[in-house]
C-alpha cells in the first residue's frame, strides 16, 4: 500500500494545531480552561461584522462568489491597488499552498528561517523542493544569511515579518536592502500575519509599495490575527499582475466560502476595533514582559500578539503540567514554549499557574 503514495510525502507530518478547549477539559477532567495557544485574538471579532453576518445567513445553499469580487474591489480601495493585483484564500494557509503550487518544481531550492512558521517547510517538501534552512540570527530572520544562500536552484524565498514564533522583525531598511539584491527571478513571499500588532516605527507599515516596486514580492495577509476571524479562514495574497494570475490558476474554484468573504468586507472597514485589539494586545504585552522579568525568564521582544520564552524547563512538561492547570500554551523546542497575548484576566491566570509549574 505505502508504494500508492507520493515519495514527497514520506518526510511529512500532519500541522500539529494548538489544542482545542474541550479536549483539555476532558481529559482533566477541568471546567475552565483557557487557550493561548493559537495565537487567537482575545477579543473575538467586530461587531459589526456579526451584525453583518447575522443578515447574511439565507443565502448560504447558493456557492460563494468563486471570484470574491466585492472583497477584492473592497481590498483594492483600501489598500489603493487594482483588482487584478489581488486574490483572496482560505486562509493564509491555503495561500502558501498555492505559492509553492504555483512555484515549486522537484530540486527547486526554497530559503527560508529555522524558528518560523513550518507550513513554509512542509509545502516545499510536498512539492518536491528542498528547503535551505538559514538560521535565525538573535530570533530575527537573518537577511544577509538568506542573500549568502542563493544559488541558481533558488525559486522561492519565505519571509515572515514579523516572526511567529519569535515575535520580533527586519526594518523597512533592511528589507528594501535585502529586496534590491534578490534576483529577479527569485520569488519573495512576504508574510505579514501579525503586521497590525507592530509597535516599532521602523517597520513597514505600507508593504503595498514594495509590490509596485517589486514584481517578485508576494505579500500575505490575513483576517484570522488583529480581525479575529480564524474560523471563517480568509486572507489574501498582494502582488504583480502575471503573479496573480498564476496563482490563480491552481486554485480551488470557490476556495473563499460566502460568509468569509461577507465578514471580510465589514471587518475592513471597522478600524476602530483593530485600534482596541492594537490597545490590548500592548498591555497584555508590557505586564507579561514585566512578570517575566520578575521571574528571570528570557525572551526576544515581540511585535505580534505572543512571546517566545525561555522557561528554562522542558518545554514539554511545562505545557503538559499547564495543561493540568487549565492554561494551554505551546510547546516549543527545548526550554522554549510560545504563548498567546490573551485578555487581562487571561494573562494573570497563565502567569500565576506558570510561576506555580516553575516554582517561582
Ligand atoms: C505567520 C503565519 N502565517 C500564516 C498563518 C496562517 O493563518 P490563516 O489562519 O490565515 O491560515 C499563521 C497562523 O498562525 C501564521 O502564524
Amino acid at each position: 500500500m505505502t508504494k500508492v503514495f507520493r515519495k514527497e510525502l514520506e518526510s511529512l507530518k500532519p500541522y500539529v494545531p494548538g489544542r482545542p478547549i474541550e479536549d483539555v477539559k476532558r481529559e482533566y477532567g477541568l471546567k475552565d480552561v483557557i487557550k493561548l495557544a493559537s495565537n487567537e485574538n482575545p477579543l473575538g471579532y467586530s461587531k459589526k461584522v456579526r451584525e453583518k453576518l447575522m443578515n447574511s445567513l439565507d443565502n448560504l445553499a447558493l456557492y460563494p462568489d468563486g471570484n470574491a469580487t466585492e472583497l477584492k474591489e473592497a481590498l483594492s480601495k483600501k489598500l489603493d491597488i487594482a483588482v487584478d493585483n489581488i486574490l483572496p484564500s482560505s486562509g493564509a494557509d491555503e495561500m502558501i499552498d498555492l505559492i509553492a503550487k504555483t512555484l515549486i518544481s522537484p530540486g527547486d531550492e526554497v530559503i527560508t528561517a529555522d524558528i518560523t512558521f513550518p507550513r513554509y517547510i512542509s509545502t516545499t517538501k510536498m512539492m518536491g523542493g528542498t528547503p535551505i534552512i538559514v538560521p535565525l540570527k538573535d530570533y530575527t530572520y537573518d537577511l544577509e544569511g538568506i542573500l549568502n544562500h542563493i544559488s541558481n536552484k533558488t525559486k522561492l524565498i519565505w519571509i515572515c515579518n514579523p516572526n511567529n514564533p519569535t515575535g520580533t522583525m527586519v526594518t523597512e531598511e533592511e528589507l528594501m536592502d535585502f529586496f534590491a539584491k534578490v534576483p529577479e527571478n527569485v520569488i519573495i513571499a512576504y508574510d505579514e500575519a501579525y503586521r497590525e500588532y507592530v509597535t516599532r516605527d521602523d517597520y513597514p507599515k505600507n508593504s503595498i509599495e514594495f509590490v509596485k516596486k517589486y514584481p517578485n514580492i508576494i505579500i500575505l495577509r490575513t483576517f484570522s490575527k488583529a480581525y479575529g476571524l480564524a474560523g471563517l479562514r480568509v486572507a489574501y495574497a498582494v502582488g504583480d499582475k502575471e503573479v496573480i494570475k498564476n496563482i490563480n490558476k491552481v486554485r480551488g474554484p470557490f476556495n473563499v466560502n460566502s460568509l468569509g468573504q461577507t465578514a471580510a468586507i465589514t471587518a475592513l472597514e471597522d478600524d476602530e476595533f483593530i485600534e482596541e485589539v492594537y490597545n490590548l494586545n500592548l498591555e497584555g504585552k508590557n505586564y507579561l514582559y514585566e512578570e517575566f522579568r520578575n521571574m528571570g525568564l528570557h525572551f526576544p521582544p515581540s511585535e505580534t500578539n505572543h512571546i517566545y520564552v525561555n522557561v528554562e524547563k522542558d518545554a514539554q512538561e511545562v505545557f503538559v503540567e499547564l495543561q493540568k492547570r487549565g492554561v494551554i500554551i505551546r510547546p516549543m523546542s527545548g526550554n522554549w514554549i510560545r504563548v498567546s497575548i490573551g485578555t487581562m484576566e487571561e494573562n494573570r491566570i497563565f502567569i500565576e499557574k506558570l510561576k506555580e509549574v516553575l516554582g517561582k
